[in-house]
Order: structure tokens, then C-alpha cells, then sequence
């Protein structure tokens, strides 16, 4: 009898060394670190160690990073007329297309980076001795570019999700990085995934103006809607990661009132939609997950709703570059099995 887990939840698809997602004590160990022992990590830094381990700080990823930066701009540029009818993470896709193959990882961590950028200024330049995070940031026109650096190490790997599982199946088969990194894109579009901290604002944006907000929760999950930023396949606890991005929230609102207004509002709102959650589903522990606060830093920023699911892909790319490598270098070929439950043909 064959043993199915739905979502295959629960199912351990293998050893990976690169990081430990805790469901029950709400901990992320990165390479044998917390999350929170890594936030002044550049992205640079991060990069190096998810992928190889170690103290990783003899050589810089800097000048590689923004050389990598400058090859890749005027290909991605060529190809901006298609941009406007496309989604930001459908560009992304695109942009990974325009690139010769390549054996270097770096070129395609460039390439999601600059092609977020150049959509926002098409006519920016990269600077090749810029770190990667501040040379986005000026090019597509953004502020706090230290609240962008805690985002990205914030979200750049988390164990076996839907997109880095993507990501490793499509390794599997040997078909390279453009199309691993192509797959997992795809994967991370959707709204139980990546997709979410846009509907985090809109549902900010109406609590706002609706009279009575308990009343408000209390409905939607009555009529069976999910409240987004809530909620987690792995955790059954606070998502660590909710904390390190209040926290980054909290640096950025003491250069902005606004988003010191509209974070004391979403912490309140957080209260009370995590309380109408238990009552909702009391045998469920639905928390507060990374996308919540996500919401409220990236718009700070200065990203637009529409825009940050691929601001989540140009961070989340270090970890699913970590894993195509371990993949590529341990791995078989990822082919599961399913329970077959139709008709069978007639006797004889
Ligand atoms: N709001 C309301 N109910 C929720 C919920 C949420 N955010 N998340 C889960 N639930 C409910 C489900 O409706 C389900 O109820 P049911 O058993 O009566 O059908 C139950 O809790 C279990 O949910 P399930 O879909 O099996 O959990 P999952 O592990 O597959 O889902 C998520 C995990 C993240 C997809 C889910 O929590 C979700 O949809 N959250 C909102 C979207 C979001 O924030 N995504 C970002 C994830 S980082």
C-alpha cells in the first residue's frame, strides 16, 4: 500500500547541508548560524557562504558581483520593450533568457537584480565597484538601501520550499541553471508562496477604513477566505523571520513617519488577526509569517505592490543557487511516485 502525503507535507526528500527550518521551536539555522547572527552580513557575504560554506571572507564576491552587474545591463536593455507587458516576475524570466548560458552563478544573481532595476530606470547604469545592494537600489531609484540588504539576507534561504524544491527537481534532471532558476520563479509567483505581501497591503489598506477591524477578521475567515501573511506549511510557531523584518521596519521608521504610523497600526492588526485565527481554527496554530512584515519594508522602500514577488526572487536566488549546487553535485534524478486511483481496463 502506497503511503501518501498531501502537499507532501512531513516528507523528507533528502540531506541537504545548507539550512534547518525549525517548525517547532520557530528557529532558521543557516550553515550551522541563526538568521539573526547573520543580518549584517552584506549580500555579497551571504552569497559565499550559502554556497560554499565556511568563514568565506578571503575574497570579495564585490567587484565579481558588480562586473557581472555591468555584462549583463545591455543585453537585458535590448530586450526593455517587452518589459511593460509583462509582470516584474515574468520579466525576470525573461531576463534570465537573454543571457548567453552560463557557468557563472553570479551573472544570473546580476541579471534578476539589474533587470528589477532597469525596469523601474531603463536608463540606469551599473557601477562595477558598488556593492550589489546599494548599486540596485541607486539604479532603480529606492531609499533605506540597508533595509533592502536585511530583506534580501532575511529571505535568501529557507530549506526545502516550493520554489527551491523547484528549483532542485529541475536540477535533477541536469538541465542547467537558466532553466532550474526559470522553474523556480514560476513556483514562486503564486499567492501561498511568494506572491503574497501585495494582498498584505491590501488588506491593510481595508482594515484602515473598516469600522470595527476584529469585526472585519472575523468575517473574511468566516467566509472562508485566508488572511494573508498568516499561516506556514513548516512552522507551528511564530516565523522567525516575521521578527527580523519588524525589527528592520523598526530601523527604517526612525528616518520615516510613515512607516512608523503604518507599523504600530500592523502590529495592532497583527494582534488581533492572530487571536480571530486561533478561534477560527483552534486545533491549527496560524501565525504571523515572513510576508507580513515584508509588506511594510518593501513599500517603505519604495517598490511598487506589484513589484514584490520579484524583489523577493532577487534575494531568494542565493539559496536557490545553494541548493542547484548541492543538487548538481550529490543528487539523483528527483522522480516520485503517484497513487494511481482511476478506473482500470476491464478483465481480459
Ligand atoms: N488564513 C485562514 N486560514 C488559514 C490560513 C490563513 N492564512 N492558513 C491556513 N489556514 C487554514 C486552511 O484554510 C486550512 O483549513 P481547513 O483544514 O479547514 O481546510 C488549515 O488552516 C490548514 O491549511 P493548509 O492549506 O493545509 O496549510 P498549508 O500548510 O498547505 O498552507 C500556507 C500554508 C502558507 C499556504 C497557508 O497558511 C496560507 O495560505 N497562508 C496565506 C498565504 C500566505 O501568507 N503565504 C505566504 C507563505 S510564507
Amino acid at each position: 500500500m502506497q503511503v501518501v502525503s498531501s502537499g507532501l507535507e512531513g516528507v523528507c526528500v533528502g540531506d541537504s547541508h545548507i539550512s534547518l527550518v525549525d517548525g517547532q521551536a520557530g528557529r532558521l539555522i543557516l550553515r550551522g548560524f541563526h538568521l539573526h547572527q547573520l543580518g549584517e552580513k552584506s549580500f555579497e557575504e551571504l552569497a559565499r557562504f550559502l554556497w560554499e560554506g565556511g568563514a568565506c571572507d578571503e575574497e570579495s564576491l564585490v567587484q565579481p558581483l558588480g562586473e557581472a552587474r555591468v555584462r549583463v545591463a545591455p543585453l537585458l536593455r535590448e530586450a526593455l520593450p517587452l518589459a511593460a507587458r509583462l509582470a516584474p516576475i515574468e520579466w525576470l524570466r525573461l531576463a534570465l533568457d537573454r543571457l548567453p548560458d552560463s557557468q557563472n552563478p553570479l551573472d544570473w544573481v546580476a541579471a534578476l537584480g539589474v533587470a528589477l532595476a532597469l525596469r523601474r530606470n531603463p536608463q540606469a547604469q551599473p557601477e562595477a565597484k558598488a556593492d550589489h545592494v546599494s548599486d540596485i537600489a541607486r539604479m532603480a531609484g529606492l531609499q533605506f538601501p540597508d533595509g533592502l540588504r536585511q530583506y534580501w539576507i532575511c529571505v535568501a534561504e529557507h530549506g526545502m520550499n516550493a520554489s527551491t524544491f523547484t528549483a532542485r527537481v529541475v536540477a535533477s534532471t541536469r538541465a542547467g541553471h537558466r532553466a532550474a532558476l526559470s522553474a523556480a520563479l514560476g513556483a514562486l509567483q503564486g499567492p501561498l508562496h511568494g506572491g503574497a505581501p501585495g494582498p498584505v497591503l491590501d488588506m491593510l489598506d481595508e482594515l484602515q477604513r473598516a469600522p470595527d477591524a476584529a469585526a472585519w477578521f472575523q468575517h473574511k475567515l468566516a467566509s472562508g477566505e485566508r488572511l494573508m501573511g498568516f499561516g506556514h506549511r513548516v512552522y507551528r510557531v511564530r516565523d522567525p523571520r516575521a521578527e527580523v523584518l519588524r525589527l528592520a521596519c523598526q530601523k527604517v521608521s526612525e528616518q520615516s513617519s510613515e512607516l512608523a504610523e503604518r507599523l504600530r497600526f500592523a502590529e495592532r492588526m497583527e494582534k488581533l488577526a492572530t487571536s480571530a485565527l486561533a478561534a477560527h481554527k483552534p486545533g491549527r496554530v496560524l501565525q504571523t509569517n515572513v510576508e507580513y512584515y515584508t509588506a511594510l519594508l518593501l513599500e517603505a522602500i519604495g517598490f511598487q505592490r506589484e513589484e514584490f514577488t520579484a524583489v523577493f526572487a532577487c534575494g531568494r536566488v542565493l539559496g536557490w543557487l545553494a541548493h542547484i549546487f548541492e543538487q548538481e553535485s550529490e543528487g539523483r534524478l528527483i522522480r516520485p511516485e503517484v497513487r494511481y486511483v482511476g478506473p482500470m481496463p476491464d478483465q481480459g
